[in-house]
């Protein structure tokens, strides 16, 4: 297999991202949308990333998109301190070290940013996920019973977070 370059987002990625998040929402078992959201949105996501200095990496191959890591600061005033997490890889492409290497990329722009805490949320049966983001040093957080409900199964939402940061300054 090629090597495959992480990169931080640029504006000409906006087709290659959004044909990876397509193919892994159609998969129904990993993201919290069931297929690509448009191009004119998936544009607009990664020009406010760009233009806020949110994090976002994505991992090239043959300088295709084949994944993606983003944090992206959550909405409301007193929860501006927090980034939330999200990431995929095209199937070929998992289990080969991709995914530690993207989210430790985004983790660190993350720290640098400024953001205080990272957090996300990933199915309770998303195994591979889950001993990722442990890997990458978040910890469980709580549980969403039957938080998730796709094809007539319902399934819990694990949250997980990351402090990068106290009120005072860097924790590490
Ligand atoms: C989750 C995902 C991003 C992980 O990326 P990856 O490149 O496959 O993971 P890595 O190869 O970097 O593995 C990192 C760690 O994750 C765990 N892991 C990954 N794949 C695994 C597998 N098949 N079995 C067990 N553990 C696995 C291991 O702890 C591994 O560390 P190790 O190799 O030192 O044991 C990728 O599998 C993916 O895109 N999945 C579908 C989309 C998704 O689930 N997104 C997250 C939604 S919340």
């Amino acid at each position: 297999m090629n090597t495959v370059e992480i990169v931080p987002i640029r504006e000409e990625y906006a087709e290659g991202f959004n044909r990876v998040l397509g193919v892994v929402a159609r998969e129904r078992r990993y993201l919290s949308f069931l297929d690509a959201p448009s191009i004119e949105s998936t544009r607009a996501f990664i020009r406010d990333n760009i233009n806020s200095g949110f994090p976002q990496v994505v991992a090239l191959s043959d300088d295709e998109v084949v994944g993606w890591c983003d944090v992206t600061r959550k909405a409301r005033p007193v929860h501006s301190h927090v980034g939330i997490l999200g990431m995929g890889l095209l199937p070929a492409f998992r289990g080969q070290g991709l995914g530690i290497k993207l989210i430790e990329r985004a983790l660190t722009a993350a720290k640098e940013f400024g953001f205080h805490r990272v957090e996300l949320s990933v199915r309770a049966d998303n195994l591979n996920a889950i001993a990722l983001y442990k890997k990458a040093g978040f910890e469980p957080e709580g549980r969403l019973r039957n938080g998730v409900y796709v094809d007539n199964v319902h399934c819990d939402l694990m949250l997980m977070g990351i402090l990068l940061q106290s009120a005072e300054g860097n924790l590490s």
